[in-house]
């Protein structure tokens, strides 16, 4: 399936290059929108109501779907925590390219500084939490990644054009 599917750790511009690439011909997913949507409730609700654990299916069962539906030109941006799980990163090798928006700890906390929403952020200390999360997942994100695009620094435009770069060389995976 020829999709884009957008990984990587919280704040790192997933959702904003998903919209900037909904502008120009993809459909977007945002797999925390649809369960929001679903579930009319915040995540921040859900994990508190349901758990991470029932979040975490939500995630599966909607890759699922997409897959079932067969559909093309999609960009899907996935939650932070998705490809975490092995079933996860099976799955969105099925939806298409994957491609891992890399960015610092530093860069990270710094557009994460003022979040309320992202309840794993919601410590004493969200910088010390986002370098430990980095710590434990930057090697799930480098090695289910086909493509890694280092976004420090770079706009959403910049981002978007080395996206499209991907459509001139053959994926790694071919
Ligand atoms: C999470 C990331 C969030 C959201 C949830 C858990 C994570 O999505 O799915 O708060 O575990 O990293 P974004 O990466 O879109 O912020």
């Amino acid at each position: 399936m020829s999709n884009i599917i957008l990984i990587g750790f919280m704040g790192c511009g997933k959702s904003s290059i998903g919209r900037f690439m909904a502008r120009n011909g993809y459909r977007l997913v945002d797999t925390d929108s649809v369960i929001e949507k679903d579930a009319g409730r915040t995540i921040k609700e859900i994990f508190a109501d349901e758990g991470e654990e029932y979040f975490r299916r939500k995630e599966t069962d909607i890759l699922m779907e997409l897959i079932q539906r067969e559909e093309d030109n999609l960009v899907v941006a996935v939650g932070g925590g998705l490809p975490m799980h092995a079933r996860n990163r099976a799955l969105i090798h099925k939806l298409g390219v994957v491609v891992y928006l890399r960015a610092k700890v530093d860069t990270l906390a710094w557009r994460l500084r003022n979040d309320t929403v992202r309840p794993l952020l919601q410590t004493g200390n969200p910088r010390q939490k986002i370098a430990e999360l980095m710590e434990k997942r930057s090697s799930t994100y480098e090695g289910t990644a086909d493509v890694i695009i280092d976004t420090d620094g770079c706009s959403y435009e910049k981002v978007y054009s080395m996206i499209c770069l991907l459509y001139t060389s053959p994926s790694p995976r071919d």
